[in-house]
């Protein structure tokens, strides 16, 4: 069976540890230990997909350099009700491409993941936006909601999907 390793970046807040619990656990916001990993099949085949959520706090650390450096693939998370967060994910991915160009990869495979979208009402980016992004860099984009448990697995499956092509 296949290993695969992928890193859930973004800003404090935004939801990383809400949306990798709910993936592995199917719960919300219940505690979890954080060597998550979690076997599941995408097109019918297994693999085991190894999930580093991180610390928004960690974001200007050099830390973030070596999460960087040990994962295969990026779930880059902002708040579908936060600007500042689409904006962030925007320099994270600028970082993935400093340090994975150079190691020789192609393509990194990368999903675009605005969270919240349960909030309706508090929404500040637009569909959209982060449409016309996942096309610039090549990649998914989607809408997703931890709290009602909306898109969460496509997500997962998606990043799988990329990884195998990689
Ligand atoms: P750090 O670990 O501090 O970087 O934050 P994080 O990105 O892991 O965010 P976390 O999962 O802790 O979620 C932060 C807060 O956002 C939670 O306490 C939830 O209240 C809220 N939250 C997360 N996901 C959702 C969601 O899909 N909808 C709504 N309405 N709230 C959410
Ligand atoms: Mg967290």
């Amino acid at each position: 069976m296949r290993v695969f390793q992928c890193a859930v970046m973004g800003s404090g807040g935004v939801g990383k540890s809400a949306i990798t619990v709910r993936f592995i656990n199917g719960s919300y916001l219940e505690w979890y230990d954080p060597t998550n990993r979690k076997q599941f099949s995408v097109d019918a085949q297994p693999c085991l997909l190894e999930i580093l959520d991180t610390a928004g706090i960690d974001q200007y650390l050099t830390l973030n350099d070596m999460f960087i450096r040990e994962s295969e693939g990026f779930i880059l998370v902002f708040s579908l009700c936060q600007r500042d967060t689409f904006e962030e994910i925007i320099r994270t991915y600028d970082a993935i491409q400093r340090i994975k160009l150079p190691e020789g990869n192609q393509r990194v495979p990368i999903v675009i993941v605005g969270n919240k979208s349960d909030l309706v009402d508090e929404r500040e980016v637009d569909s959209t936006e982060g449409e016309k992004l996942a096309l610039e860099w090549q990649c998914s984009y989607y809408e997703t909601s931890a709290r009602i448990s909306t898109n969460i697995t496509a997500v997962f499956e998606n990043i799988v999907r990329q990884l195998r092509r990689n």
